[in-house]
């Protein structure tokens, strides 16, 4: 499974790199805010950073929700770097809009993906990653884990080549459940994926092998 950061602060992309385990990047625009990035220059600009930061794909979300304003923001978006993606939300210009995408050979996110009908959609109009959010179905008690497994299915059954990025990860068991089901991405808060390192055994294990070291 591919690991994404989602983020857009780039000290944190810098150490999620440093690992040697990172393979791409999410954004969103409440990320982009969260690290007070404003205006459309800056924002461009800040693309361009975190595309010079890591060698995979990098999200950056369309603001539009008409056919010709995303394909125009996805059209300027995609000519910035070769490692954009252009972030789509799963609405009906969306759809149209990733269908063209896919035609000109623009990658494409389907994001804000909570059903797997929309999943099926993305697919079939040649999104590149769809976006389901588990977090956020958390939040609304239900379980996103299904949802993944409902897609891994229709995508397999039908052999889709659309990849599965699970999104609105919040926690380490959230990435190992996606990994176990099948998901081709997770894009996760650096804090997750720190969180995958930790055990006590290993931490009392070290001590242990370090004091008896000097014996
Ligand atoms: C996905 O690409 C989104 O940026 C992100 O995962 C949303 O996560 P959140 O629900 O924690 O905001």
């Amino acid at each position: 499974m591919k690991f994404f950061i989602d983020t857009a602060n780039l000290s944190q992309i810098k150490e999620a790199q440093a690992m040697g385990i990172l393979d791409g990047v999410t954004t969103n625009p409440s990320l982009m805010a969260k690290e007070g990035i404003k205006g459309e220059a800056n924002i461009l600009k800040h693309y361009v950073d975190i595309c010079g930061l890591v060698t995979g794909d990098v999200s950056a979300e369309v603001l539009s929700t008409d056919f010709d304003g995303i394909v125009r923001e996805g059209e300027a978006l995609a000519k910035l770097h070769k490692q954009i993606v252009v972030k789509v939300p799963m609405i009906k210009e969306g759809v149209k809009a990733i269908k063209y995408f896919s035609n000109k050979g623009i990658k494409t996110n389907c994001t804000l993906v909570f059903s797997a009908g929309q999943a099926l959609l993305a697919a079939k109009a040649g999104a590149t990653y769809v976006s389901p959010f588990i977090g956020r179905l958390d939040d609304v008690s239900t379980d996103g884990f299904i949802l993944i497994e409902d897609i891994r299915t229709i995508y397999d059954t039908y052999g889709y080549k659309t990849q599965i990025l699970a999104a609105s990860i919040r926690h380490p068991m959230h990435i190992v459940n996606c990994a176990k089901l099948g998901a081709d991405v997770a894009t996760c808060p650096l804090s997750a994926i720190m969180a995958l390192l930790n055990h006590p055994l290993t931490d009392t294990g070290l001590a242990k092998f370090l004091e008896d070291a000097k014996k």
